[in-house]
C-alpha cells in the first residue's frame, strides 16, 4: 500500500510512520522544509506514486496559551495548509482515501462532544480560531465527498500521551508538563506550579491505542467522522495526584495558580460511535499508559526538564 503522511515529523505522524513501515507501505512523508503546505501544489512532486491513503497530520498549533497569542497567524495558515492538501487530494491524487485528524477542541464546551455536535454551537473562546479551521477542514471532506464522491475519515483524538514527544522547547500537553514539573520537583526541588485549581478536566488516549484504531477505521469505515479517546474524563489533580504517587512525590506540595489560563473546563469526548464500530476497543489503563510515558521522560530528562 502507497501512503502518503503530511506532518510525519510531529509527535504523532513519527509513530504514524513508524507503525505503517513495519506493516510493509510504501511511506512518503515530507517534512516542513521540503514541502511547506503553506504553498499550493507542494505535494505536487510526490505525484509519481498513487496513493492509497493520505493521513493529513500537519497543522500549525501547540498546546498550553499558543492559540490564545496566535489567532491570526493560525487561522491563515492552518488554512492554507488543508485548503492545499485538499486540493491536491482533489486534482491528483482523488483515489485515495484521506484520513484526517480534527480536534477536541471544535465541540461547543456547552453540548455533548459527540460526533453530530462537532459542527454545532461555538467552540470555546480562547481556542476558537484553531477550532474553526479544523472544523473548516471537516467542511472540505464533507464538500469533497459530497460533489466529487472522495472517500475521507475523520477521526477525532482527546489528547494524546505517549512516549516520543517532542522536546523542542514547545508548549506542550498538559499531561506532559504536569509530569515534567512533577519529576523536576522531584529530582531538583522546584516548585511545583499547576495552572488553574486543578479542577479543569480532561481526558487522555495512549498513543499505540489511538494509532490501532485509526489504523482499523481507515480501512473499515468511509466518509464518517469518529471520536478516539478513553471516555473517562479525570480532574488535573487527579493526574497530578497519579502522577505524583508513581515518581514518590509528595502531592501536598503541588501549587495551584488560579490565576493562570486554564483553557476549557471540561473537556471529554463521547465515545458510543466508536464502540460500536470497534466493540472490542479496550484502551490501555491509566497508571500503565502514564508510567510508560514518565519512563520515556525519566530517561530524556535532561531535555524534558529543561523546558
Ligand atoms: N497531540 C495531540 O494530543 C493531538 C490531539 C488532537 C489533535 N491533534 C492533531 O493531530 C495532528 C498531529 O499532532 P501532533 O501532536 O503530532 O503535532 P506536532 O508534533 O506539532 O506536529 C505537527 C506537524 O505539522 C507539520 N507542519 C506544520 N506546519 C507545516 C507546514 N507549513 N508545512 C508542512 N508541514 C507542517 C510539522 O512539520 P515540521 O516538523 O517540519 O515543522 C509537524 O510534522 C495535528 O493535526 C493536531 O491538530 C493532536
Amino acid at each position: 500500500m502507497n501512503v502518503l503522511v503530511t506532518g510525519g515529523s510531529g509527535f504523532l505522524g513519527t509513530h504514524l510512520c513508524g507503525e505503517l513501515r513495519a506493516r510493509g507501505y510504501t511511506v512518503v512523508a515530507p517534512g516542513s522544509k521540503t514541502a511547506d503546505l503553506r504553498a499550493p501544489r507542494s505535494l505536487e512532486r510526490f505525484n509519481d506514486l498513487r496513493y492509497d491513503r493520505i493521513f493529513h497530520l500537519a497543522a500549525w498549533t501547540q498546546a498550553g496559551d499558543f492559540c490564545l497569542y496566535h489567532p491570526g497567524e493560525q487561522w491563515i495558515i492552518n488554512q492554507q495548509i488543508n485548503t492545499n492538501v485538499l486540493a491536491w487530494w482533489h486534482s491528483d491524487q482523488p483515489q485515495a482515501k484521506l484520513i484526517a485528524i480534527g480536534t477536541s477542541c471544535a465541540y461547543d464546551p456547552q453540548r455533548e462532544a459527540v460526533e453530530e455536535n462537532y459542527l454545532a454551537g461555538v467552540p470555546t473562546e480562547s481556542l476558537f480560531t484553531y477550532a474553526m479551521t479544523k472544523r473548516m477542514l471537516y467542511a472540505g471532506l464533507l464538500a469533497l465527498s459530497k460533489q466529487f464522491g472522495l472517500r475521507y475519515l475523520q477521526v477525532v483524538p482527546s489528547t494524546i500521551y505517549g512516549p516520543g514527544y517532542h522536546t523542542d522547547g514547545r508548549q506542550m500537553h498538559f499531561i506532559f508538563d504536569l509530569i515534567r514539573k512533577i519529576l523536576r520537583g522531584q529530582r531538583y526541588g522546584d516548585p511545583v506550579v499547576l495552572w488553574g485549581d486543578g479542577r479543569q478536566v480532561r481526558e487522555l488516549v495512549y498513543i499505540d491505542d489511538f494509532l490501532r484504531t485509526m489504523l482499523a477505521l481507515a480501512d473499515t469505515v468511509e466518509n464518517e467522522n469518529v471520536n478516539i479517546g478513553s471516555g473517562e474524563g479525570l480532574t488535573i489533580r487527579h493526574f497530578a495526584q497519579t502522577i505524583a504517587d508513581l515518581v514518590g512525590y509528595d502531592f501536598a506540595k503541588i501549587q495551584f495558580d488560579t490565576t493562570r489560563y486554564v483553557g476549557a473546563l471540561y473537556k471529554c469526548l463521547g465515545i458510543r460511535k466508536l464502540r460500536a464500530l470497534v466493540p472490542d476497543y479496550a484502551p490501555l489503563p491509566l497508571e500503565d499508559g502514564l508510567k510508560r510515558t514518565i519512563a520515556w521522560c525519566t530517561e530524556h530528562m535532561d531535555r524534558v526538564a529543561d523546558g
